[in-house]
């Protein structure tokens, strides 16, 4: 496996194997890797012959408040990881080399951005597009593959890709889950062991309301109060917010129909989680 930091030593290496005819699939992180972030390697890698992870905490997309200075960062595991799955290029890009004093560019992808994730956080989707942007822009990969985990962030990112004719397939991968099916995050290591016992909220709630979905309920709001009475049962979940939304749209609906999208996020002691299923009537 190489590891750099450096933009030259990316775009030679992916120019190597282009030439070669060899395919290169793209999985960007922010490191403080887990089973999930492993899985799209090794999805990558069946579909690929070379993959290229990058890890950079892109300060871009924390807002003032949130964690970017606390957010995980072991470099050394991380490392050891993505080596064990067969990496080919692990790219650490340094912040000042993304971003130096003069950078001035924002990509922006309008209306889908605006509602769930970024309602409550502005700014964060800006953020993550500006800087998948760069990233696409310096591995040229053929494939990009993005976690079902952050459907909105990938929605917004397949739109992106569409929108600024960049020549890459986007590919998702289904969430990685614990056993007892809270959804892989870097952020659960915030959790106290009695918060991480109720996190499992998040995914009881979502599957009280696929439940009812495969009962022929059709209500958003049946759906949503579904998950709010779940969630009763968890002193120590704040609910965030609670959507059913059209999964190409993102705009919330009344009644079930085509696609659907049903997202949730709840603040859980000083850890802010997000989860979610998609669905079809068709
Ligand atoms: P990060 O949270 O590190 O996630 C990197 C990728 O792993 C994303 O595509 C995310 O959806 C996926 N992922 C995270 N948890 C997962 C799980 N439990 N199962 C399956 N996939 C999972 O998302 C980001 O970083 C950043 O916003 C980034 C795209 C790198 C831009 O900075």
């Amino acid at each position: 496996m190489i590891v750099s930091g450096a933009i030259l030593a990316v775009r030679r290496a992916v120019t190597r194997w282009r030439r070669k005819g060899q395919r290169v699939a793209f999985v960007p992180t922010m490191g403080a890797i887990h089973r999930g972030h492993l899985s799209l390697v090794s999805r990558a890698r069946s579909t690929a012959d070379r993959v290229v992870v990058s890890i950079f905490v892109n300060p871009l997309q924390f807002g003032p408040a949130e964690d970017y200075r606390r957010y995980p960062r072991p470099s050394r595991a991380d490392r050891q990881l993505l080596q064990k799955a067969g990496v080919d290029f692990l790219w650490r890009p340094r912040t000042s080399q993304l971003y130096p004093p003069e950078h001035r560019t924002r990509v922006r992808v309008t209306a889908l951005s605006e509602g769930l994730e970024g309602a409550s956080r502005p700014g964060h989707f800006e953020g993550v597009t500006t800087v998948v942007a760069k990233l696409l822009n310096v591995v040229q990969p053929d494939d990009l593959w993005l976690g079902q985990k952050d459907a909105q962030q990938a929605r917004i990112l397949e739109q992106m890709v569409r929108d600024l004719d960049v020549p890459v397939r986007v590919r998702r991968a289904p969430t990685v889950r614990e056993p007892d099916g809270l959804a892989l995050s870097s952020r659960n290591a915030y959790l106290s062991s009695d918060e991480r016992r109720q996190a499992v909220a998040l995914v009881r709630g979502l599957r009280a309301a696929r439940q009812l979905l495969r009962q022929g309920v059709r209500s958003a709001a049946r759906l949503r109060g579904e998950i709010r009475r779940v969630w009763r049962r968890y002193p120590a979940v704040r609910e965030d917010y609670v959507e059913v939304v059209d999964a190409r749209t993102l705009r919330p609906v009344r009644a079930v129909a085509g696609r659907i999208l049903v997202a949730v996020a709840a603040r859980v002691g000083g850890a802010r989680l997000i989860d979610n299923f998609e669905w079809s009537t068709r």
